[in-house]
Parts: C-alpha cells; sequence; structure tokens
C-alpha cells in the first residue's frame, strides 16, 4: 500500500467512489467521486489530539465491531494517506454544523469543515476490477448462536482477536470476558457448500480450511497447551505448502473432527459453549466444552460488486462473482474489451492467487495500451442507413453497450466495444442491422439448403458457437451418436436467432425447429440469451396464434461439456419430429402462406418471482412455481428448457 502510494505513476485515489463508467477499450471515462475528508492530508500530523477530545464513539468497522473508534479517526493502521479523516455520518450535527472540538486543540489547523466532494472524470485505457469479496453473515445460522452467545465469533473476528493491531493488541481474550481461551472450537464451511439458500451458498469458499489450520498452528506455536478441535465435511488443503501444515497440525495435538455441530448451548455462569456433534467417522455422537467457537464463515461477492458490474457491463456468474470470458485460456479478461478482473471480484481465492491474478490482469492491461492501438474483430455489427427507423430497439439489447443511439438518429456501432453478439440484428424488425459473417442472407440460404430436400425429416437447429455447438462438437468426438438428420446452423450466440429465420423454417417445410444456447447465466454475450427466451416466448404465443403446435419449436440450453445432454436433446427433438405427420406440414405451409403471420409481439417482462404455471413442451408435464428473471427455465420431469411460462389469472 505504502508503495503503491508512493509510486510515481499511480494516482491513489482514496475515500472516492466510483459512480459511472461510459465509453470503451482505449477511450473510457470514469465518474469519480472524491469524497470530502474534512482534514487536510497535507497538513494533519496525526498527533492524535482531536481523538482525545472528540465525543463520538462508534464501533469500529475495521476491527469488526469488537473495540470502538472515535468521529474523527484513521481507518486503519497502514492507511494511506496517513491522516485523519472525519466520519459525515458519524460527527455530530449535520456538517457544517459540528460540536467543534477538533477544530479547536488542532494547533495545524489542518480541519476543514467546508471541504465539499469532488467530483474528477478521469479517462482511462483500461479497468481492472479487484473490490475484493465480503464474508457470509452467519446470524440466520441459529444453531451456532453467533450473537446470541458472546463467544461465538466469525473467522474474521478471531484474525482481529490474535493480530497485534487489533483491539486486545495480539493478547488473546475471548469477547465475552475477556479470559484467555484454552479450549477453542473451529467449524468450518458454515455458509458455504450448502444448496439449501437459506443457509448459504453452493460454491466452496477455497480459503476457509486453510485459514482455520493457520489459525491452529498459531494457536499452537503462540498459546501452547491450548486446545483446538476443528469440525470439518472434508478438509481441503491443496496448495503449496498447504498439505504440510495441516499435517504439522495434527502432530501439534489439533484435533480433526468430521461432522459439523447440531447444537451449540451456552453454560450462562462460565459463558463457555456446549457444542453436540456427530463425529460421521466414528459413528457417534460427541459433547464438547468450548471457551470460544470460530465460525469458519464463507466468502461472498462485495457488497458494490452489482453496481460496478453493472456500470462496467460485466458478466456474473451464477455466485454473484464476476465472470471471466474464458475459464481456462481468458481468466481475468471479461467479455468487455478493455476491462479485466482481478483477485476476489472474480471469485474466493487466497492472498497468493489474488496477487497472481493481479499480475496477470495487470500485464494484460499493459499489452493492450502499449501497442497504442487495437485490432477490432471481424464479426462486427452494421446499420444499414437507409433501412433504419431509428426507433432505437438495437441500442436498447446491446449488453455492451457498443451501439449508441440519440432520438430520431441513426444508431452508429461503435467497432471496437462491438463483441459481435448478433442480437440487436435479432431485434431490428427492419433487417437494418447486418452481421459481418452471419449475415441474414447467409442463415437463410442455410436453411434453403438444408429444406431443399426431404423437408419434412429434417431437424432444424440453431446453436451458439461458444456452448451448445461445442456441445454438439464433443458429442461428435466423444462418439455419442445422435440422429442424423439433425442441421445445425451455428450462430455466435442464440441472441442471434432472429424469429424471422423460425417463421421462415416453418413455411420452408421444417417439422420442428431447435434454438439452443449457453445455460442462462453463462452467456459469453454478458445476458444476450435473454433476448432469446423473450422471443422464443414470443413465437411460441405467435404460432399457437397461427394454428400451428407451439411444441414444435424447441428451446435449450446445452454447455461446451455437455456432448451427452446434447445427445439426449436431439434424440428427443426427433421424437417430437416424428409426430408431425406431413397433412400438419402442410396445413401449416398454408396457413403461413394464407396468413401473412404478425410479427411476434414481446410478452411483456414478467416481475420479479410471481406465482406462476408452467407447462413442458417435450413431455407435457405441468406444474405451479415461482418465475424469476434469473430462473433458467428447466423441467423437473424431463429437464428439458423447452419450458413454458403460463403467468398466473
Ligand atoms: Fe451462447 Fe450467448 S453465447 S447463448
Amino acid at each position: 500500500m505504502m508503495d503503491v502510494g508512493r509510486h510515481p505513476k499511480i494516482e491513489l485515489l482514496t475515500h472516492s467512489e466510483l459512480e459511472d463508467i461510459s465509453g470503451y477499450v482505449g477511450n473510457f471515462k470514469a465518474r469519480i467521486r472524491k469524497k470530502a475528508r474534512y482534514v487536510d492530508e497535507e497538513a494533519c500530523i496525526t498527533c492524535g489530539e482531536c481523538t482525545t477530545v472528540c465525543p463520538v464513539v462508534v464501533p469500529d468497522e475495521f476491527q469488526m465491531g469488537l473495540s470502538s473508534r472515535k468521529a474523527i479517526y484513521i481507518p486503519f493502521p497502514q492507511a494511506v494517506p496517513s491522516a485523519y479523516i472525519i466520519s459525515a455520518d458519524d460527527c455530530l450535527g449535520d456538517n457544517p454544523i459540528a460540536c467543534g472540538k477538533c477544530l479547536e486543540v488542532c494547533e495545524k489547523k489542518s480541519i476543514n469543515f467546508d471541504q465539499e466532494d469532488e467530483l474528477r472524470e478521469i479517462e482511462v485505457g483500461a479497468i481492472i476490477v479487484a473490490t475484493g469479496m465480503d464474508v457470509y453473515d452467519p446470524t440466520a445460522l441459529d444453531e451456532y448462536g453467533y450473537t446470541r452467545f458472546a463467544n461465538v465469533v466469525t473467522s474474521i473476528e478471531f484474525e482481529r482477536l490474535i493480530s497485534t493491531g487489533g483491539p486486545l493488541e495480539g493478547h488473546l481474550g475471548r469477547p465475552g470476558d475477556l479470559k484467555r481461551p484454552q479450549r477453542i472450537g473451529f467449524v468450518q464451511c458454515v455458509g458455504s457448500r450448502t444448496q439449501d439458500q437459506k443457509r448459504g451458498n453452493p460454491y466452496c469458499s477455497t480459503i476457509c480450511c486453510m485459514n482455520t489450520i493457520k489459525g491452529a498452528q498459531y494457536l499452537m506455536d503462540n498459546y501452547p497447551g491450548t486446545e483446538v478441535t476443528v469440525f470439518y465435511i472434508d478438509l481441503r488443503a491443496y496448495g503449496k505448502g498447504f498439505e504440510e501444515l495441516l499435517m504439522r497440525t495434527r502432530g501439534h495435538g489439533v484435533r480433526y473432527v468430521r461432522g459439523l455441530p447440531g447444537e451449540v448451548r451456552e453454560d450462562p455462569p462460565s459463558g463457555n459453549l456446549l457444542v453436540t456433534v456427530e463425529n460421521t467417522i466414528e459413528k457417534r455422537l460427541e459433547k464438547h466444552e468450548f471457551d470460544m467457537l470460530v465460525l469458519a464463515v464463507g466468502a461472498t461477492p462485495a457488497i458494490d460488486t452489482e453496481a460496478i458490474r453493472q456500470m462496467a457491463s460485466i458478466a456474473k456468474s451464477p455466485s454473484g462473482f464476476l465472470k471471466e470470458a474464458h475459464a481456462k485460456l481468458r481468466p481475468v479478461d471479461t467479455p468487455t474489451k478493455g476491462i479485466f478482473i482481478a483477485g476476489a471480484a472474480e471469485s474466493p481465492k487466497d492472498v497468493r492467487e489474488s496477487v497472481t491474478q493481479a499480475s496477470a490482469a495487470s500485464s494484460h492491461a499493459s499489452i493492450l495500451l502499449s501497442k497504442g492501438r487495437f485490432a477490432v474483430e471481424a464479426i462486427t455489427a452494421a446499420v444499414y442507413e437507409d433501412a433504419c427507423t431509428k426507433c432505437g430497439q438495437c441500442a436498447k439489447v446491446c449488453p455492451f453497450g457498443a451501439i449508441t443511439w440519440q432520438k430520431k438518429q441513426v444508431p452508429q456501432v461503435i467497432s471496437a466495444a462491438c463483441a459481435g453478439c448478433g442480437t440487436c440484428a435479432a431485434e431490428c424488425k427492419f433487417g437494418a442491422i447486418e452481421m459481418r459473417h452471419f449475415s441474414d442472407q447467409s442463415i437463410y440460404a442455410q436453411i434453403d439448403a438444408i429444406l431443399e430436400e426431404d423437408s419434412q425429416k429434417k431437424i432444424v437447429s440453431f446453436a451458439c458457437n461458444w456452448c451448445s455447438y461445442a456441445g454438439a462438437d464433443t458429442a461428435g468426438l466423444s462418439r455419442m451418436a445422435y440422429p442424423p438428420n439433425a442441421r445445425v446452423i451455428r450462430t455466435m450466440c442464440s441472441g442471434r436467432v432472429n424469429p424471422e429465420f423460425v417463421w421462415y423454417s416453418f413455411q420452408k417445410g421444417a417439422p420442428v425447429v431447435l434454438v439452443s444456447g449457453c445455460h442462462y447465466v453463462d452467456c459469453h454475450y454478458i445476458d444476450a440469451n435473454r433476448s432469446t427466451v423473450r422471443r422464443v416466448d414470443g413465437l411460441w404465443n405467435g404460432l399457437e396464434k397461427a394454428g400451428i403446435r407451439a411444441d414444435r419449436l424447441l428451446l435449450e440450453w446445452c454447455s461446451a461439456a455437455e456432448g451427452a445432454r446434447w445427445q439426449t436433446i436431439m434424440h428427443e427433438t426427433e421424437k417430437k419430429r416424428q409426430t408431425v405427420t406431413l397433412e400438419e406440414l402442410e396445413l401449416t405451409r398454408s396457413a403461413l402462406a394464407k396468413v401473412r403471420v404478425p410479427r411476434p409481439r414481446n410478452p411483456k417482462p414478467a416481475d420479479e418471482k410471481q406465482d406462476s404455471e408452467f407447462v413442458c413442451l417435450r413431455c407435457g408435464h405441468r406444474w405451479d412455481g415461482v418465475f424469476s428473471v434469473s430462473w433458467e427455465r428447466t423441467c423437473p420431469e424431463c429437464r428439458s428448457n423447452s419450458v413454458r411460462w403460463l403467468r398466473k389469472k
């Protein structure tokens, strides 16, 4: 931190908040609010006189509320700049009507209640998002008694208790009575690795096991004779030197019990904790008594991650952490060019991994900037000005904000920001957007070729490049046979599938059409496949109105690794195809020839979480459930994604 603060080429903006990001790779503009400190950091000599007279006492956030601070304070010992700051929220009265005691005692006259927030706009070529993580709040897990019993603490609070910079200056004591604990229990996986949403998150937080093992070793080294017991589901000590450290703690007498406590009670006079646990290795119920219990809480995305994600147009993974462009090949890039991620903003990770990723992200950013120019993708969108009606729909659906539009103006595509998903081209009802290399003409030509002969025997399927097409490839490479009459049209994203392609396929005699793409939260173009869902919903409604069975259009998600799933999807689609008779095909043709099929109306966007009814178009199963916009649509019976949502009356 000190090195960064002193570096001539790094400007550190502390006590500042990012308010907006606009622009694109090489030309980003960031609007930053530098908040008022009310203390002149140059003049302040950190004598501390102000804190002695400040009458306001509030819990110290850095010490996890285990000690207190004043309204004028230094946030943490290594803070840069090393100067006091006044918390406007805590200071008495409404600024600038403060009590003024600090002002009176400050000999250097560094207090300035007239200071105001400063708004700055800076131009940058690349952005690295490294917002870190928060920890799970275990209050909801009632059986552990966190916040009910004084001597139940989280692993972060334990860190503060043993830190020399902590509230007890490194002299370990338990919060209830500050006595040195002789028997300490650690409970692993608190808020991690659970399928019950009310009890935490499904993922492994990766750092908790080693953090506990490190804490146990610290106790062995500094407080010999302390009895340490660790309750766990399984221990994950992967990484350089980690297994050795685990063995060392075992050698020093740390007891590891496989099983998580079912109940924690407090013995009121002593403040000790009585823990009941099932030892699943020895298959018996055990009772333990501890002076202090430490809950190894899992990691969660930092509270402001979502706001930054929306500003920077970054995708997120199901866990809420930011999503990389490719898990193996581009782990520090995001789908938005020029924006990189590092550290726990991407997933829970330890210091070593965070430093590695931060080095990689800064190297990638400097490679980009040092070139001085940027190679634009070959697959980008272009607007045909003559056909454009200036409605601006394309700009609204672009996940990357690569299309700029002003009322009554032809939209402009910023090629450097365009990722080539094609969802704008699919949205344009006037054919005014063309995707280079995935043009409408080339897709219509493929449909024509597929349905030229024996159209009644063909399956027309659209597959996105990154997941479902790759899934089909995996099936092929693994020799998982699927019906040979399936014909796959590759698009970069399922969001490229214009409803007109589907209507055209049915007009040309396709018995069934399959639209497939990445799983809902895995779209490689942030959330472009949400548009796919909306369009397919509209198509199902339109087909029904035209007297055509809606279940002849299927929607399925399939990832690159799911060759077997692709095989199943194709077999099920083939079964559906076999239900379509020649008479039905003829009726479809004549129905579509007679009536000019209205373009599908976009269904009203559903509210977040509402009671709904669903029907599976593959197996016909109907059920009630709760609709949410992030729900992946999976039939509980056959796992198909061709699930039609019927809003409840
Ligand atoms: Fe696969 Fe968007 S990239 S659905």
